[in-house]
């Protein structure tokens, strides 16, 4: 059986932010899961081919400025037209790491994915205020959920 693909198209730009996306994948490649791929891509290094051979993204980004990093906003500014019509349903979910606030980055996101029809499998994790270590672990859920979910086919 071909093993199903989970695109994880994550943006991480400090140290903190890598151990996020650090955890997701550890989740995602849970020993107890099988037959689940499991890729992070940075934005800037991730385009519509990737998305095209997904079955389900996470995206993460921080929040900058009241947005989604530029580097996410610059993977949706090439990947919209040309996956529009061939990905709708994709299952997808979102994290934010934001120092104070989230909504912003939050509301931008679901604006993009709405417009392609994606279609959220759980509510945004929205990691917020100064560090804490209490990050990790919900990162590393969210990574296990998806890949599990994926794995069972129930999205
Ligand atoms: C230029 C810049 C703009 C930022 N703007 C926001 C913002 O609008 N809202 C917010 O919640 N955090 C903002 N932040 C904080 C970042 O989200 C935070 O530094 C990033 O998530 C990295 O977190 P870390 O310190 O845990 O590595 C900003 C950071 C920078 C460098």
């Amino acid at each position: 059986m071909t093993a199903k693909r989970l695109l994880i198209v994550a943006h991480a730009p400090s140290p903190n932010t890598q151990r996020l996306v650090d955890a997701v994948l550890k989740g995602a490649r849970s020993p107890e899961i099988s037959g689940v791929e499991a890729v992070h891509k940075p934005p800037l290094e991730a385009g519509p081919d990737d998305v095209l051979a997904a079955n389900a993204v996470i995206l993460g980004t921080t929040e900058n400025l009241g947005y989604m990093s530029g580097a996410l906003k610059d993977f949706f500014d090439r990947s919209y037209y040309p996956i529009l019509e061939k990905t709708q349903g994709m299952p997808y979910c979102l994290y934010i790491r934001a120092g104070h606030d989230g909504t912003g980055t939050r509301r931008g996101v679901e604006t993009i994915v709405t417009g392609l029809r994606w279609r959220a499998v759980q509510e945004p994790l929205i990691l917020r205020g100064d560090w804490q270590e209490d990050f990790i672990a919900p990162c590393e859920e969210l990574g296990m959920a998806m890949a599990a979910g994926l794995e069972a086919g129930v999205f």
